[in-house]
């Protein structure tokens, strides 16, 4: 079996998601996460592009052992420092260095000539391999590149020491066997490509980044990039879940084995899904809801008669339990912190007896307590500690004969502020109250509430999207209570607008 290696790029492609931007706290829980995974590497983030990034990947880097850790840089030297700067410290550091080969980027986005771009390509990787020992360079929007031209500026970049060839799709124009037949080409007419691991990078813009990525390997790249959910710029990435699974359901026609715990899968991608706000669909291959329910009579009875009849993986190697229900009033303290971190979720020891006592609430008022209520609890409870301001009180007045007006009390620090407002409805009412204490101008985008679990006492969730000066921000807020939910989300949105925004906005 050839090794495939599993680069995952959620962290940085991932989080270019519109509306998928993560704190600090929250990369890191994730990064933790994909090491549990046994991802092989993770890009943690763009740290020229602002200071936040640049943290987010420094604490990464000192804080999460046992995975190599990326950071990616344009093929510059102020990039390549700051990507040094946030990586150095990790176990196996890897700068990721990138430039566009196409005709179309270099003559309008670059405005260069093709000769000048591979000079600064062969700088960078020079640069950056003085140091570090591990070097990647993507040519971007490498599958609408020239071939001759590629192979070139591959050639020279591996003789300036690059050790990994990353080749994007980075629009998501490439069809399966056009890309098997270019990756293949590559690896014959390159000559010195033996001295690099060839790895591609896939968008989903036509639905087939992961069809693309399996052609690939099938034509000697052995390093994957991919994210949870498949997340990702425009129409996202090759989905980690889906690339990995397929290899091993496939075995045998596919002889290529990963590194991945593929029991964490599930975790993993529900982790992100509550971290980020971003459901996931349904019908999602191996992640959704539907992805192992039979529905129709024929399949249940083929199923029940034998499982394989209508199911090519069980649910139980991608980590999916069939018995989701975990926790009752009556557990102890153990096991509800064994249950957060078997999920992923990483909580001081503050911070559990905290969530302990909300679980313990929330256990009393609804006998049955599923994995999904414990992610929201948690979250609630981790984004009341790091938030700018906290719902302290709200109080609604509406009808369908009087004009909806909410009173609100919002914490911030040690201040308390109170605003009154009215709106068309009783949600519209509160969201302009808040924006009165915070003073912020939003544009509501999206507004969802969904039942977080089945029965009718189940918590309802809110999750909004909000776009404050052209970006967007997710929040989401869980009560039994739906209006409150929703001012939490409100605020929760704002939070993090605050939180990823400093004050001279340059992020
Ligand atoms: O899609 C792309 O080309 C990228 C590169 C930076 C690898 O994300
Ligand atoms: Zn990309």
């Amino acid at each position: 079996m050839d090794r495939i290696y599993i680069f995952d790029t959620t962290l940085r492609d991932g989080e270019q998601s519109p509306g998928a931007s993560m704190t600090i706290q929250q990369k890191y829980e994730l990064a933790l996460q994909l090491a549990k995974l046994k991802a092989d590497v993770i890009e943690t983030g763009f740290p020229i592009s602002s200071p936040h990034q640049f943290e987010a990947c420094k604490y990464i880097s000192q804080h999460v052992n046992g995975i190599a850790i990326a950071a990616l840089a344009r093929s510059v030297i102020k990039d390549i420092d700051a990507a040094y700067m946030s990586i150095k410290d990790a176990e196996h550091p890897r700068i990721h260095t990138f430039i566009a080969t196409s005709p179309i980027h270099m003559k309008y986005k670059l405005q260069k000539e093709p000769d000048e771009v591979i000079e600064m390509a062969v700088d960078a990787v020079k640069y950056a391999r003085n140091k570090t020992g591990e070097v990647e360079f993507s040519p971007e929007d490498g599958t609408r590149s020239d071939l001759d031209f590629l192979c070139r500026i591959v050639e020279k970049v591996i003789d300036a020491g690059a050790n990994i060839i990353n080749i994007p799709d980075t629009v998501g124009y490439a069809i399966p066997e056009e890309f098997g037949a270019f990756i293949n080409k590559i690896m014959n007419r390159v000559p010195n490509i033996d001295k690099s691991i060839v790895s591609v990078h896939c968008h989903n813009d036509l639905g087939l980044a992961v069809a693309n990525s399996i052609a690939a390997v099938q034509n000697g790249a052995r390093q994957v990039e991919v994210t949870l959910n498949g997340i990702g710029e425009r129409a996202g990435n090759a989905a980690l879940e889906e690339f990995v699974m397929t290899l091993n359901v496939r075995k045998d026609t596919l002889p290529f084995e990963t590194n991945i715990d593929t029991t964490q899968i599930y975790n993993s991608s529900r982790l992100l899904s509550n971290i980020i706000g971003f459901p996931i669909p349904r019908n999602k291959p191996i992640i959704g809801d539907n992805a192992f329910s039979h529905e129709s009579g024929i399949h249940q009875d083929g199923v029940i008669k034998r499982r394989e009849t209508y199911e090519i993986m069980t649910p139980e190697s991608v980590g999916r339990d069939s018995s989701q229900l975990v926790l009752g009033r009556h557990s102890g303290i153990h096991g509800f912190s064994k249950r957060l971190s078997e999920l992923g979720l990483t909580l001081n020891e503050e911070e559990i007896k905290k969530s302990y006592e909300k679980f313990l609430e929330l256990a009393d008022r609804k006998k049955e307590v599923f994995d999904d209520d414990l992610y929201v609890l948690v979250n609630d409870q981790i984004r009341r500690q790091t938030a700018t301001y906290v719902l302290e009180y709200f109080n609604i007045q509406s009808g369908n004969l009087s004009v909806p007006t909410a009173t609100i009390k919002l914490r911030s620090a040690d201040t308390v502020y109170e605003e009154a407002a009215v709106g068309d409805g009783p949600v519209d009412a509160i969201f302009n109250a808040v924006d009165r204490v915070t003073g912020t101008r939003t544009k509501l985008i999206e507004y969802n509430v969904q039942a977080v679990t089945p029965g009718r006492k189940a918590l309802g969730e809110v999750s909004i999207i909000i776009q404050v000066n052209g970006k967007r921000f997710v929040g989401r807020g869980a009560s039994t209570d739906i209006l409150e939910a929703s001012a939490k989300a409100y605020i929760n949105a704002i939070n993090r607008y605050k939180a990823l925004v400093p004050k001279n906005g340059k992020e």
